[in-house]
């Protein structure tokens, strides 16, 4: 049994350099922004409008090559509005580049961020954006094979509260979209993906179909309500055995031991996903509905405020705070330098520091008197007088 085959791209890439290259005759490799086990993103610029975008780069020496075919998968799907719109693909002296439009923090990044604990009301918004991006993907033929959070990106800008779905480099034709013909059944297969997410059938050797990326979701979405799946943290001698008991564990463990403390409909879908056959349509509509229902009897609003968007407010609110401390303290030591130099300057800046106070002090007076009633006028004339 194997995972993704392991390339030798990320330790050419090291010797590369590749801030400020030019790629595909317009993009500018800016910053690196990921790793991924095939090579490296880059953040990068449109030279000629500017706009921001994302490059992802693979030796061009690599054992096994995969970015052509990511390309190519995005182009069959199309432009779709839950996948990263596809810019560019080429080859360069010493790489292969896809550029491709930049997105914000993927699902794992915003969990750590969360403090690895999301609240039922996001884990209900993301399970609703998580099946359609699948459904979008299957209706175009492929499967993913590589369902994870670290796959699934929010957008940025205005499309901050978007879910966009990405890594292609393992997905795979299921049906001949012209003669709508399935994939054969197949149980010799080596596991393609990531084995926490895997399902059972992948690891067994099964060839993979739309079930097992709803089997993999239905890990992810539990993952996100327990902050780690039972089967996380195994020791075992190699990777073989930690496999083997990793499987072990999602075949022993029953799934409304796993689901335990959490609503229902969290097992009703891991039941789903186990249960279909291997050329199955997943019923992406009845799951949808199962975790809407469920979110409207917890009276939640679909308002996209997800757990980060408040730590993002939050965070951004403390910048505000430490830019406003900042100018402050630049001011004051302006002022303090100019005065050290002229004792005369030091007097004009003390008497306008006292005007200043007056001033704030008379604003303050006048906002209370408008602000609070007569209650305080009232009060304020008697301190005055
Ligand atoms: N369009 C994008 N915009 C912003 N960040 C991105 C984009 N694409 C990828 N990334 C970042 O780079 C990481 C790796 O990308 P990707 O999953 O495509 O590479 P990979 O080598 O196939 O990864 P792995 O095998 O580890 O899943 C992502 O998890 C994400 O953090
Ligand atoms: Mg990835």
């Amino acid at each position: 049994m194997a995972t993704k085959p392991v390339s030798s791209g990320r330790v050419n890439l090291a010797n590369l350099a590749l801030e400020n290259r030019i790629v595909g005759g317009k993009y500018r490799l800016l910053k690196s922004i990921g790793s991924g086990s095939f090579g490296e993103i880059y953040q990068g610029i449109n030279t000629q409008d500017g706009k921001d975008v994302a490059v992802k780069i693979e030796a061009i020496d690599v054992k096994y090559p995969l970015l052509r075919y990511e390309a190519k998968v995005y182009e069959q799907i199309g432009p779709h509005a839950g996948l990263p719109a596809l810019l560019h693909y080429g080859s360069e002296k010493r790489f292969n580049a896809l550029v491709m439009e930049l997105l914000g923090p993927s699902l794992e990044d915003l969990f750590n961020l969360c403090k690895r604990h999301f609240t039922l009301k996001t884990v209900l918004m993301l399970a609703d954006q998580l099946l359609m991006r699948l459904e979008c993907v299957h209706q175009h033929c492929f499967i993913h094979r590589d369902v994870k959070p670290d796959n699934f990106l929010m957008g940025i800008g205005r499309n901050c509260n978007k879910l966009y779905m990405i890594d292609f480099g393992l997905a795979k034709r299921y049906q001949d979209p012209e003669r709508c013909q399935h994939i054969p059944y197949r149980e010799d297969r080596n596991l393609t993906g990531t084995a926490r997410y895997a399902s059972i059938n992948a690891q067994r050797g099964i060839e993979q179909s739309r079930r097992d990326d709803l089997e993999s979701l239905s890990y992810c979405i539990m993952y996100f309500n327990l902050g780690k799946l039972p089967w996380q943290g195994i020791v075992a001698p190699n990777k073989q055995q930690k496999y083997e008991k990793i499987l072990e564990l999602k075949r022993s463990m029953c799934i409304d031991e796993i689901c335990k403390s959490w609503p229902v409909e969290f097992a009703l879908f891991m039941k789903y996903a186990r249960n279909l056959r291997f050329q199955d349509e997943p019923d992406y509509v009845y799951l949808r509905q199962l975790f809407r229902l469920l979110f409207r009897t917890l009276n939640h609003h679909f308002d996209h405020v997800y757990d980060w968007t408040h730590l993002h407010q939050q965070q951004k609110e403390r910048e505000r705070e430490r830019d406003r401390d900042r100018d402050r303290d630049r001011d004051r030591d302006r002022d303090r330098d100019r005065s050290r130099r002229d004792p005369q300057q030091l007097v004009e800046l003390e008497v306008k520091r006292l005007r200043r106070t007056r001033v704030e002090q008379s604003r303050l007076s006048s906002r209370l008197e408008i602000g609070d009633g007569h209650k305080h006028k009232h009060l304020d004339d008697k301190q005055l007088k």
